[in-house]
Formats: structure tokens, C-alpha cells, sequence
């Protein structure tokens, strides 16, 4: 028996402030589209914004639906927004900004793990790493350079 170490990185800011303007920014767009959020159920509110090679910026929020399992993260309408209207332009990073209407939420919110495992998929495909920042309504900002740090072992494509 050995044992393997998988290690990760994440950074920590401690506000958005501390950000580079361009993350800021994008930072902001994804505040914008949390607004926008579909989350009568939750009433948790995610926006997710990304930042394309072409300098274009996509978003998207969650979209929730009655029959709870229809419903949709904020990471994954946006990875599949771009998927979908940039079909083979580099994604150069992800800023995720999240909310309650119930509670405060200071503290960073990290993509679940279907939305990782959708990231993953595009990651890998444009054989470029996605740097990922994501946060809460206020505080600490989390910045992890690959999805890959937050999805170790990665199920993909060439294991089929
Ligand atoms: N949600 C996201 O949009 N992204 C995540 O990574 C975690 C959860 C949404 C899904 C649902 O609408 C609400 O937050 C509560 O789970």
C-alpha cells in the first residue's frame, strides 16, 4: 500500500477590493447577475460571470424551478451560455458572487460539485486552466488557478 497527496492552492483576498481591477470588474457582473437570480424556492442567490479570450464577459444565475431537480446553478447556465454562443473561445476565468435572502453570507461560496464537474469538462477541452474566484455577498474572496484544485481526481472524457 502507498498513500497519494493531493494538494491544492487557494488564495485568499480579503475583499473584493483587494482584487485587480479586472477581476473586480468581472466580480461585479456576476453581482449583477445574482440580482437577477431565479431562487423563489432557496432563496439563495447565485450570479456567475466569465471572462472570454475575446474580451466578451458572459453571466448567468441560478434558475429554479417547482419540481426542485429542473432547476439550475448560476455556473453551469453560464459555462453552457458560453458553450453554446462561443463555442471554441477560451475561458479565462469565473467570478461567482452568492447570497440569501434569509441570512447574510460573508463567507466564500464554492461551485457545487455537478457545477465543478461541468467546469472541468470545458477546462479540459481548451486545454487552458480557468482561474475561478468566488465569494459571498461581502468578505473574503477565494481564487483557486484551475478548477482542477477543486476537483481532484477528475472524471473525464478519456476514461470512456
Ligand atoms: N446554487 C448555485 O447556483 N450554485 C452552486 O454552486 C450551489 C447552489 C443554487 C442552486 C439552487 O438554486 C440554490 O443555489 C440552493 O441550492
Amino acid at each position: 500500500m502507498k498513500e497519494i497527496q493531493i494538494n491544492s492552492t487557494i488564495q485568499v483576498y480579503d475583499s473584493v477590493q483587494e482584487l485587480p481591477k479586472n477581476v473586480q470588474e468581472l466580480m461585479e457582473k456576476a453581482v449583477e447577475a445574482r440580482k437577477k437570480a431565479y431562487a423563489p424556492y432557496s432563496k439563495f442567490q447565485v450570479g456567475a460571470a466569465l471572462m472570454l479570450a475575446n474580451g466578451e464577459a458572459v453571466s448567468g444565475n441560478n434558475q429554479e424551478n417547482a419540481a426542485y431537480p429542473s432547476g439550475l446553478c448560476a455556473e453551469r447556465v453560464a459555462v453552457f451560455y458560453a458553450g453554446a454562443h462561443y463555442p471554441g473561445e477560451t475561458v479565462e476565468m469565473m467570478a461567482i458572487s452568492a447570497t440569501s435572502l434569509d441570512k447574510p453570507v460573508t463567507t466564500p461560496v464554492p461551485p457545487c460539485g455537478a457545477c465543478r464537474q461541468a467546469i472541468a469538462e470545458y477546462e479540459i477541452k481548451q486545454e487552458k486552466p480557468i482561474a475561478l474566484y468566488f465569494m459571498g455577498e461581502k468578505g473574503a474572496v477565494y481564487k483557486t488557478n484551475s478548477l482542477k484544485d477543486l476537483l481532484p481526481l477528475i472524471f473525464d472524457g478519456s476514461m470512456l
